[in-house]
């Protein structure tokens, strides 16, 4: 398809939280999108971008010059959000849950970051290197909606960014049958003000509430099968998670041990790695890393601090790659999280959708 010289006008919904600031970062100057409408909360509603967010903008740049004077919109004003071609969702779950499919059967596509659509059987939960043909069940989702132009496509939760692509480069190849994943989550990933300071300096949290699950369930609808109508999880995959907060400010770690159908070596698996290229890549999306999985040989790498900004925050670094004694081999995979496990990853999402045509 062609593309337009004339940018898109593009809504953020949670633009003053830690995903709707990244989402404004990322966008600043985005070829093909123009951020024209901010909604959040009554506390933010009314005020001018900068005030909204003043004493909590968390980006390492200013707030973008265009966003500073957009007025914040409430999450009702559905009327102002149509001049928009689709909307980014950063909204909290209970809010999602209620304003993504308003805004859907308004007629404006939503590309979420939020839970609540994740577990919905008609709505693709998309990461673009490994299931781009889910957006095929986009017509199926209107239909048993009623929708005309609107529809939802979702973000997977951030921490399955650090393995699963690298090990959907396995998959493909050799199919996966066991795999083992412990996290070590930054910060950033619980939004503001997140874990208290007093709780998480010194020490580790064992825990994120509903997070383990989301790392075993989410990857099998991610590597499952458009049937009927529905996307079939796929089978044959077991998934087991411990996820851990760790004093880190961006970048989530997944320390994984797997077992596949047949047996590889570790060069395979590196080649597997380093040629790995998808759509994103064919298609040269402008969010698109050149090289999605970059593999560390050294010994003591991927590390939040050196590798997170890899390819700008888009590439998943991979390391650490060796035999495992219980399973056939282990790797440590890196993501950042506001990134690539979200507002970069949102993003990302929507230029593939707007390459295929799906923003009427
Ligand atoms: N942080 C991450 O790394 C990460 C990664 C992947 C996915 N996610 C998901 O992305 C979403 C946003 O995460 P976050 O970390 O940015 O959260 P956050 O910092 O708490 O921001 C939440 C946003 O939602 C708005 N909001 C809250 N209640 C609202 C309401 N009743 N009506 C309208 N707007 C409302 C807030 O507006 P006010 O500022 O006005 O209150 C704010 O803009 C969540 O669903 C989260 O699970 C986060």
């Amino acid at each position: 398809m062609t593309l337009p010289m004339k940018k898109l006008k593009v809504g953020i919904l949670g633009a003053t939280g830690m995903v709707g600031q990244q989402y404004l970062s990322l966008l600043e100057h985005h070829p093909w999108f123009e951020v024209v409408f901010l909604a959040a909360s009554e506390q933010s509603a009314g005020k001018s971008y900068a005030e909204a967010v003043k004493g909590r903008w968390h980006m390492q740049k200013n707030i973008p010059v265009d966003a500073s004077d957009l007025i914040v919109s409430r999450i009702d004003d559905l009327a102002h959000a149509m001049q928009c071609s689709f909307v980014f969702s950063a909204l909290d779950t209970d809010t999602a849950k209620l304003w993504e499919e308003r805004y859907a059967a308004a007629g404006i596509p939503v590309v979420s970051n939020a839970s609540a659509h994740r577990k919905t059987d008609d709505v693709p939960m998309l990461i673009p290197e490994i299931n781009p043909y889910h957006l095929g069940i986009i017509p199926e989702q209107q239909k048993r909606r009623g929708w005309k132009k609107g529809f939802i496509v979702v973000k997977s939760n951030c921490s399955l960014q650090s393995y699963l692509t690298p090990l959907y480069a396995i998959h493909r190849h050799a199919p996966l049958t066991k795999v083992m994943i412990t996290t070590l989550q930054a910060v950033s990933g619980a939004g503001h003000p997140g874990v208290a300071s007093f709780d998480i300096l010194d020490n580790v949290v064992p825990f994120i509430r509903g997070e383990e699950e989301k790392s075993e369930q989410e990857p099998l609808k991610i590597l499952g099968t458009l049937q009927n109508g529905t996307i079939k999880p796929a089978i044959g995959i077991t998934f087991a998670a411990h996820c851990n907060r760790v004093p880190v400010l961006d970048g989530h770690i997944a320390c994984v041990s797997f077992s596949c159908e047949k047996k590889l070596s570790s060069d395979v698996i590196k080649k597997l790695w380093n040629e790995f290229v998808a759509l994103p890549q064919q298609l040269q999306l402008p969010s698109a890393p050149k090289h999605p999985i970059i593999y560390r040989p050294e010994e003591d790498r991927p590390q939040p601090r050196l590798d997170r900004d890899a390819e700008g925050g888009m590439a998943i670094s991979v390391g650490r790659l060796r035999q495992c004694n219980l399973l056939d081999f282990r790797f440590v995979g890196l993501s950042h999280n506001t990134i690539r496990g979200a507002a970069g990853g949102g993003i990302l999402n929507a230029e593939l959708l707007y390459k295929q045509g799906y923003f009427l």
